[in-house]
């Protein structure tokens, strides 16, 4: 069933990552939308790895995928170290930011990938604001293992461009 949007969220996937890149100090719905488009990359990461035939290509861009839904995960951890409130990823049927179709893939073609390859250097430099603005440690914990992990992400875009 489908995951209502939580109360005064951005409407879609687009407002959601507008949304998030402009926060520099989070509030627990800015963390649970965080957790929403996560999840919800995890399927774009997917879906645009069906747009190429490259096996190496393919195995770079599900290795983010996948860890795109752990980010989701430590998101929602971070929700339950700030507020107490149990809160949970959903999964890709079930995420409202899904479900209108219009989710944008990108091509698979080098420049594409590059451009992606910027937006994940931006988000580890989104989670270290949103850990530095954070006075809960273990929430900054979870950003700052998140911020990590989208540099890995860059580079395996780099690399999957490069294979292009
Ligand atoms: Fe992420
Ligand atoms: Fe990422």
């Amino acid at each position: 069933m489908t995951m209502p949007l939580p109360q005064g969220a951005p409407a879609t996937l687009r407002d959601a990552f507008a949304h998030i890149g402009a926060v520099t100090a989070p509030t627990v719905l800015d963390v649970k939308v965080l957790a929403l488009t996560e999840a919800a990359a995890m399927t774009l990461y997917y879906k645009t790895a069906e747009g190429t035939d490259n096996a190496a290509v393919r195995d770079l861009l599900h290795a983010n995928g996948r860890e795109e839904f752990l980010h989701a995960q430590r998101a929602a951890l971070a929700v339950k170290a700030i507020s107490g409130e149990d809160f949970f990823p959903p999964l890709a049927e079930d995420n409202p930011y899904l479900q209108d179709g219009g989710a944008p893939f990108a091509p698979v073609t080098a420049e594409a990938l590059k451009g992606l390859a910027q937006g994940e250097f931006g988000g580890e430099a989104l989670y270290e604001k949103w850990a530095v603005a954070t006075d809960n440690a273990e929430a900054a914990r979870l950003f700052r293992l998140n911020g990590k992990e989208e540099t890995d992400h860059g580079n395996r875009l780099l690399q999957a461009a490069a294979l292009l």
